[in-house]
């Protein structure tokens, strides 16, 4: 079962990724958890690359940049754990590069979907969880985890973290219209509940999701 979690940074997805996994385990579950970008040697060094400040990166090619790191991904260690039945848990998948670089950078949302398909050979996830946050309470969430005052031009927050209120605006906009289109792939959670709260509501999801599975593989 390959499951994702979506949503702007700082929505609390490393957070409940890692409460899964641990609650996946606990019933015995063979679980791999991986964040994108990253997750293989190449994989690591494209992410460092993508979120240094200092590279001004073009849209194109910051998109082909992660879709490079996700297609070797899914072809070396995605694919092979879910052939082997493990529970495959990725923090960000393809609906970050829908959301990011199509309704935040302006991508066609047509070549994005090609890129996509490209990057993932056809994977899609089983379930997919949106942790729907807005921009202000996720930058003061951000602020607070390194103990700075709210400022949004104090240089210390990453490439992709500084790219403005507006940017995050339109993102959280584009997940919004990705849950509309895939109801029942993805689900929709308020990250302002407390993290056991939003721990219980996913976790009952991928049970429900692990007795009755959508989908044939
Ligand atoms: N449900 C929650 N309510 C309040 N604070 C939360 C919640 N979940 C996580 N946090 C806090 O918000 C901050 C960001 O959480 P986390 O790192 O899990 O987010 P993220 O989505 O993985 O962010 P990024 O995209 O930057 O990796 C952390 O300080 C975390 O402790
Ligand atoms: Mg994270």
């Amino acid at each position: 079962m390959l499951i994702t979690f979506e949503g702007i940074d700082g929505a609390g997805k490393s957070t409940q990724v890692t409460r899964l996994k641990r609650r996946l385990q606990e019933s015995g579950r063979e679980v791999l958890t991986l964040r994108e970008p990253g997750g293989t040697e190449v994989c690591e060094n494209i992410r460092e690359l993508l979120l240094q400040s200092k590279h001004d990166i073009t849209p194109v090619a910051e998109l082909l940049l992660f879709a490079a790191s996700r297609a070797e991904l899914v072809e070396k260690v995605v694919r092979p754990a879910l052939d082997k039945g493990a529970v495959v848990i990725l923090d960000r998948f393809s609906d970050s590069t829908t959301a990011y670089q199509g309704y935040g950078r302006g991508l066609s949302l047509e070549m994005l979907e090609e890129v996509n398909r490209i990057a993932t050979f056809g994977l899609q996830p089983d379930i997919t969880f949106y942790l729907d946050l807005s921009p202000e309470d996720a930058m003061i969430r951000k602020f607070s985890e390194k103990s700075l005052p709210l400022a949004f031009d104090s240089g210390e927050l990453d490439r992709m973290e500084s790219s403005g209120l507006e940017f995050y605006r339109r993102v959280r906009e584009g997940y919004l219209r990705l849950q509309e289109a895939h109801p029942d792939r993805i689900l929709l959670l308020d990250a302002r509940l407390p993290p056991s709260t939003l721990q219980e509501t996913i976790s009952a999801h991928v049970a429900h999701r692990e007795a009755s599975p959508a989908r044939i593989p």
